[in-house]
């Protein structure tokens, strides 16, 4: 994995208080948070947010409730499965990817959460004006193709946070990229449309109707049911278009989604003779290369069995796809 000391300007970690500057609906899967940074946040596409969350809410009469807190020289409070249940407790950090940066005017960062569990329900259900206790910007970032090459960005799942920042980044330094989003169904894609995408079957086009949020690069739709868009997943949607529209221009491969997405992904990437990098999502505890719950098996041609373990939040989550031990 590229070290973060390898990687451009970024703003020094830190932890700080964000404000929510605006959340929305996107699709019927994910909430999207605007959150306000200081004047001098500059973080890069990849890079992510360890963000601390309360467990989701369940009503519990004020009567019911007792202080469960330890206190100095006290007793270790005791605690019924009932009464930790009932209360909303803080859980450890987690990571989300910074989908967007916007330095115009007001510094903004974006997240696009997706409520899976305890952790990201409550984030999700954060209100315009309420604060997040976060730290970042935490791990390194994807690195624009070494060339002119096409680069194609293809998310999948949560992992699409990341690629909207990635597209726009590009975009900005002129270079040439396609986006292409695979979901299980249209409705569980994080965009609105003008009018529902035409389902194309195994013609892979980009999709001319999205109206929110703007993506500066031709975005390529694929959905598992084929009710819109390519039929089948991102990474068969992206090789379809690159046999249909591209030929033999060399790619670079961008990605970040589930596993067996970023597998495929590499894989693609490999039959190509392309760079790929992927970000991956792997369980993290501190976000800061303490904890070690993040190892990752990486090539290592330096060690006895080829392999070494690296640490995803620290030495990535961006990596060079022909470097994992894919398992
Ligand atoms: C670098 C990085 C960037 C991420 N970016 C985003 C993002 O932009 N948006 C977003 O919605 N999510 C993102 N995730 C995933 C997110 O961190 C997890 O979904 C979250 O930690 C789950 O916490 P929870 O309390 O809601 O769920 P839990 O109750 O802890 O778990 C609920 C379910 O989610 C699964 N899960 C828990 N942690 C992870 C994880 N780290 N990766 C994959 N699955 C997990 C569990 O197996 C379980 O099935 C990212 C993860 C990483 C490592
Ligand atoms: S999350 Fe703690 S070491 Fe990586």
């Amino acid at each position: 994995m590229a070290q973060p000391a390898t990687q451009p300007d970024v703003s020094p970690r830190r932890r700080l208080e964000m404000p929510v500057l605006d959340r929305r609906d996107a699709g019927s899967d994910y909430v999207r948070l605007v959150l306000g940074a200081p004047d001098d946040w500059i973080s890069r596409p990849g890079q992510f947010l360890n963000v601390r969350c309360e467990s989701a809410p369940r009503s519990a009469a004020a009567s019911e409730r007792r202080p469960l807190d330890y206190e100095d020289g006290g007793e270790w409070p005791q605690a019924t499965g009932l009464e930790l249940g009932r209360r909303r407790w803080p859980v450890v950090r987690r990571p989300l990817s910074i989908s967007r940066l916007d330095r115009r005017g007001r510094v903004r960062v974006e997240i696009l959460v997706r409520p899976v569990g305890s952790g990201t329900q409550w984030l999700a259900s954060r209100p315009v004006g309420a604060t997040l206790d976060v730290v970042g910007p935490l791990g390194n970032c994807f690195t624009p193709p070494a060339d002119d090459r096409l680069a194609v960005l293809v998310g999948g799942g949560c992992g699409m946070a990341p690629i909207f920042g990635l597209a726009d980044y590009l975009a900005d330094l002129g270079r040439e990229a396609v986006f292409v989003v695979g979901a299980p169904a249209v409705a569980q894609v994080p965009m609105r449309f003008k009018r529902p995408p035409e389902a194309t079957g195994d013609v892979a086009r980009p999709c001319p109707t999205i109206l929110e949020p703007h993506v500066p690069v031709p975005t390529v739709l694929a959905t598992e049911d084929g009710a819109g868009g390519f039929r089948g997943t991102a990474v068969a949607a992206a090789e379809r278009w690159l046999d249909q529209a591209v030929a033999d221009r060399p790619v670079a491969f961008y990605g970040c989604g589930p596993e067996p997405m970023l597998r495929a992904l590499a894989a693609l990437a490999e039959r190509r003779r392309a760079p790929c990098q992927v970000s991956l999502e792997q369980f993290m505890g501190c976000g800061i290369g303490v904890c070690l719950s993040c190892v990752r098996k990486m090539r290592d041609p330096g060690s006895e069995v080829g392999w070494t373990y690296r640490l995803t939040c620290r030495d990535g989550p961006v990596a060079d796809a022909a470097d994992i031990v894919w398992e």
